[in-house]
């Protein structure tokens, strides 16, 4: 081919253009393989946060594990009425689904009331409160609470 008849792009396929920061390799504009600075940055950062992640991370069951064990006092035993009892069952004599739990430590004795809410009455409409879901201490709450009910 006579120097005079090629084309631009016959010369570039020749030429590298290193100051253009590529170079044309038959008609194709190659890239230098040269990482920008923020992008380094970048893969560092993740690099790190991933290590970080990995290391500190913990598992669903541990965060909600971490909210207990709860206290065992008459308090908490009311919160936990109010979310899981007061549907069915008023602190009065008042009879709501089940009866009026005013008294009701006097009324069954320590040895029933523990029966009930252990075992429930499941034939007659009260849960056992393990079936609830209560762990032996929100039970224990629980049974503080209603030794407060007069
Ligand atoms: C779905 C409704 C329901 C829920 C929820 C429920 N109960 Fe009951 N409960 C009843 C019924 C109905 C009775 C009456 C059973 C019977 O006739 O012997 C009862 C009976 C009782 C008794 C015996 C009362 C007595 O005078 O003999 C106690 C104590 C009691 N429940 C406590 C609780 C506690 C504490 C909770 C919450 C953790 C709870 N119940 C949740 C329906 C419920």
């Amino acid at each position: 081919m006579q120097e005079q008849n090629r084309t631009p792009k016959d010369r570039e396929h020749i030429e590298p253009h290193d100051d253009l920061g590529y170079e044309t390799v038959s008609g194709i504009k190659m890239g230098h393989a040269k990482v920008p600075k923020f992008l380094k940055a970048t893969y560092i950062i993740l690099a790190g946060w991933a290590v970080y992640y990995g290391i500190t991370a913990t598992t669903v069951n541990d965060r909600t594990d971490a909210v207990g064990p709860i206290e065992v006092t008459a308090e908490a035993g009311k919160e936990i009425f109010n979310a899981s009892c007061a549907g069915c069952h008023a602190i009065t004599n008042q009879r709501l689904v089940g009866p009026g739990l005013a008294g009701v430590y006097e009324r069954l004795g320590d040895e029933e009331l523990n029966n009930v809410l252990h075992n429930g009455r499941p034939q007659r409409g009260m849960p056992a409160l393990p079936s609830l879901n209560l762990s032996e201490d929100q039970i224990k709450a629980v049974r503080l609470y209603l030794i407060t009910l007069k």
